[in-house]
């Protein structure tokens, strides 16, 4: 069985750090691959990651996990709320999906409580900040192992 986990995320992530600190923290998302790439490690797992500002794009990531990978962390950003094609990719996905909110989404506007990821994922992490990648890593290599 493949020991790669997919960590995908979404639009304007690749500003982490810098964007909205007192809602997204001071971490990049550099940090956050590190953290993973280390924790996964320990585990006997790999991590493929991946950033795009671009709804295709991820869609075509998708697709690619389809193939190669065992679980995937997704952080859609945005598109949670707005795109039925990441959905509809996640659905041709045979292995276990976790999506990851680094705010707590629920206490945010009204716009944010609705997610069309949440319909396939098998676990939702929001308000944990970038730990909230960490526990998704570990239910997966606890699922996985
Ligand atoms: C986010 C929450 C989304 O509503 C927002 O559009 C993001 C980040 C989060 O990680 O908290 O870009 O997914």
């Amino acid at each position: 069985m493949s020991k790669v986990i997919y960590v995908l995320n979404g639009p304007n992530l690749n500003l982490l750090g810098v964007r909205q600190p007192e809602v997204y923290g001071r971490e990049t998302l550099a940090d956050i691959q590190a953290m993973l790439e280390q924790s996964a490690r320990e585990s006997g797992f790999t991590i493929e990651f991946f950033q795009s500002n671009h709804e295709g794009a991820i869609v075509d990531k998708i697709h690619e996990a389809r193939e190669k990978a065992a679980g995937i962390i997704i952080n859609p950003a945005a598109y949670t709320h707005t795109s039925v094609a990441i959905l509809d990719a996640l659905n041709t996905f045979d292995a276990p999906v976790v999506e990851v909110h680094i705010s707590n989404v629920h206490k945010r506007e009204s716009f944010r409580h609705h997610s069309y990821v949440s319909l396939r994922a098998d676990g939702v992490i929001a308000g944990l900040g970038t730990r909230g990648y960490l526990a998704a890593l570990d239910y997966l290599t606890h699922q996985l192992s």
